[in-house]
C-alpha cells in the first residue's frame, strides 16, 4: 500500500479504494451493487484517457464494459492540492438532472450507478475515443458541424434555470473556491512561486507586465466575485476542449464535477478563450455566438471579460495546456485578453 492509499484509508476506513491494481474488491463491490450480474466476472481494467482530478478506470467484464470513476480529497496527479470529494455527488446529480432532458442526455453518458457512501460514480463507456486537447496543436481544427453540436448542447444546457424549473444541483461552492483561486487569484500573484520560465523562457518577464497591473487586477477580483456568487442558469463549468470525448458518431459532454448555477457567460467565455487558443479562424468562433441561444440578460461584454480571465491564467497560470505558440504569439493573445477585460 503506498503512502497516499494508506492516508485515503485512514480517513475512509470503509470505502473502496478504486484503482486500475485493485479488481478483486471492486469485482465484490460490483457485484454487491448489482452493477454486474452474479455470475460475471472483470476480465480487465484499462485507464479510459488522460485526467488529473480523479481515478477513472474501465471496466471490461466478459459481458460489457463501462467506466467508473472516483475522487480523492486531493486532486489525483497532484496530491498536495487539496479537492473536495463532494465534486463526485456534483457530477452525479448534474447527469441526473439532465437525464431528463432528451436532447442532453443524448450528447451524454447514461448514469448508470451512483454510490455516495463509496463516492463512486458508473457510466456508459463512450469508447476509446480522445478528448479534444489535440486542438492545441498546429495544423489541428475543429470542425463547423463540431462547434455546432457544442454550441447546440450548451445553449440548450442553458435554458436550464432556476428561476423557471426546481435545479437540484449542489452549490458546489468548495470546488467554485478551488477553482476561483486558479482562475482569478494565483496567476496574478507576482511572487506565486511558479517559474512561468520553466514552461517557456522569457514567459515569466512577459508576464510581470499582468501581474503588475493594479487596475487589470481590481477587475479580475470583480469577475472573480461573480463567479464566486450563486446565480440561475445551469453550467457545466468546465466546457473546453477536455471535456469534450470523440465518440464513434458524434460528440459526448463527459465531466461536469464543476458545475454550478451561475453567469451563462462564464461557460460561453471559457469555450471562446479555448477556441482562440487553438488558433480557431474568427470564422468559427463567430459561428459560435451566431448559433448561441443568448438566454434573457445575456452580456457580450461580460462573456468577454470571462474569456480573457481564461486566456490570461491558461497562459501565465499553473493549470497550463499544450498550447503550440510562439512567445510573441502569447503576447499577442495576452494584450487581446487584458482589452477584453477592461472593456467590461
Ligand atoms: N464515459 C466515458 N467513456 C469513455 N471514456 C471516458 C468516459 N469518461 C471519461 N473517459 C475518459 O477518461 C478521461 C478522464 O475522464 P474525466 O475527464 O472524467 O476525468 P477527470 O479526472 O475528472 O479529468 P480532469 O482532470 O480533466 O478533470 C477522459 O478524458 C476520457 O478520455
Ligand atoms: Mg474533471
Amino acid at each position: 500500500m503506498d503512502e497516499l492509499q494508506e492516508k485515503f484509508c485512514q480517513q475512509f476506513s470503509d470505502v473502496l479504494y478504486l484503482s486500475l491494481e485493485n479488481s478483486g474488491a471492486l469485482e465484490e463491490y460490483l457485484h454487491h451493487q448489482k452493477w454486474i450480474d452474479a455470475n460475471e466476472k472483470i476480465v480487465s481494467l484499462e485507464k479510459p484517457g488522460e485526467g488529473n482530478m480523479n481515478v477513472v478506470v474501465r471496466v471490461i467484464t466478459d459481458q460489457q464494459r463501462f467506466i467508473v470513476k472516483q475522487p480523492r480529497p486531493w486532486v489525483n496527479k497532484y496530491p498536495q492540492v487539496a479537492a473536495p470529494m463532494n465534486r463526485v455527488e456534483v457530477e452525479a446529480t448534474f447527469y441526473e438532472l439532465i437525464a431528463t432532458y432528451n436532447k442532453l442526455k443524448a450528447s451524454t453518458p447514461n448514469l448508470i450507478g451512483y454510490d455516495a457512501e463509496q463516492f463512486l460514480l458508473a457510466l456508459e463507456d463512450l469508447g476509446n475515443g480522445s478528448d479534444f486537447t489535440d486542438l492545441y496543436q498546429k495544423g489541428k481544427s475543429i470542425t463547423r458541424e463540431e462547434i455546432s453540436t457544442l454550441t447546440v448542447f450548451i445553449s440548450q444546457l442553458h435554458q436550464i434555470r432556476s428561476s423557471t424549473v426546481s435545479v437540484n444541483v449542489p452549490a458546489n461552492q468548495a470546488m467554485k473556491e478551488l477553482n476561483h483561486e486558479h482562475i482569478f487569484n494565483y496567476p496574478f500573484l507576482e511572487n506565486n512561486g511558479f517559474n512561468l520560465n520553466d514552461v517557456q523562457p522569457g514567459l515569466q518577464e512577459v508576464s510581470l507586465k499582468y501581474k503588475r497591473n493594479e487596475e487589470l487586477k481590481a477587475k479580475i477580483t470583480r469577475l472573480g466575485e461573480r463567479y464566486l456568487a450563486a446565480g440561475n442558469t445551469l453550467l457545466h463549468g468546465d466546457y473546453y476542449p477536455g471535456s469534450w470525448l470523440k465518440t464513434t458518431s458524434n460528440i459526448a459532454i463527459i465531466d461536469p464535477e464543476f458545475a454550478f448555477l451561475g453567469d451563462p457567460e462564464f461557460d460561453i467565455g471559457v469555450m471562446v478563450a479555448h477556441l482562440v487558443m487553438s488558433e480557431a479562424s474568427s470564422e468559427l468562433v463567430q459561428q459560435v455566438l451566431d448559433e448561441y441561444n443568448q438566454p434573457d440578460g445575456y452580456d457580450e461584454s461580460l462573456q468577454c471579460a470571462y474569456s480573457g480571465v481564461e486566456i490570461l491564467r491558461r497562459i501565465i497560470g499553473l493549470a497550463q495546456l499544450p498550447l503550440s505558440l510562439s512567445l510573441e504569439e502569447k503576447r499577442s493573445l495576452l494584450t487581446q485578453a487584458t482589452n477584453w477585460i477592461q472593456q467590461y
